[in-house]
């Protein structure tokens, strides 16, 4: 038979154990968000006064192989590295059919629109219609991390 002192004891050591995972959850998202300000710091999306924006940086191309910023970016654009020469290469992201925004499809090597099918080869131009313009070219820098594309 358990006495009064070793029931309490008992208790206070069930209740320590039931609450730690929330005391370790609690300092686990302190840390997590701590090492996500450290990584993510603000782009500076403005539109300089050379006509270039900065819409993206190097670890982001690499990781996600194509960039796209429709909510900063003054015009539609997509930016991949062309896997035959290594460049990296802006475009109007919008198809010349009926402006759906294309996109960039690393294993066939084409910016495909998801609209009506049409394909355009990695300099732009159209090798399926229904388009039958190509897209158009952005000029484009890199400065240290960032990527910046010509849009004005
Ligand atoms: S809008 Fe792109 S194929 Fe029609």
């Amino acid at each position: 038979m358990m006495n009064r002192r070793e029931f309490i004891n008992w208790v206070s050591v069930g209740m320590l154990a039931s609450s730690l995972p929330v005391i370790l959850a609690a300092c686990n998202s302190e840390d997590r968000s701590a090492s996500t300000q450290k990584t993510k710091t603000k782009l500076d999306t403005s539109v300089r006064e050379d006509g270039f924006q900065a819409l993206g940086t190097l670890e982001k191309l690499e990781e996600k192989g194509f960039i796209t910023d429709k909510k900063n970016a003054e015009k539609s654009v997509i930016i991949f590295r062309n896997p035959d020469t290594g460049d990296i290469v802006a475009f109007d992201s919008m198809c010349t059919h009926q402006a759906c925004s294309v996109e960039f499809n690393a294993t066939e090597k084409l910016l495909i629109c998801p609209c009506h099918s049409s394909k355009f080869a990695l300099d732009g131009q159209v090798v399926a219609k229904p388009a039958e313009k190509p897209l158009t070219p952005f000029e484009i820098k890199q400065e240290d991390n960032l990527i910046l594309v010509k849009v004005s």
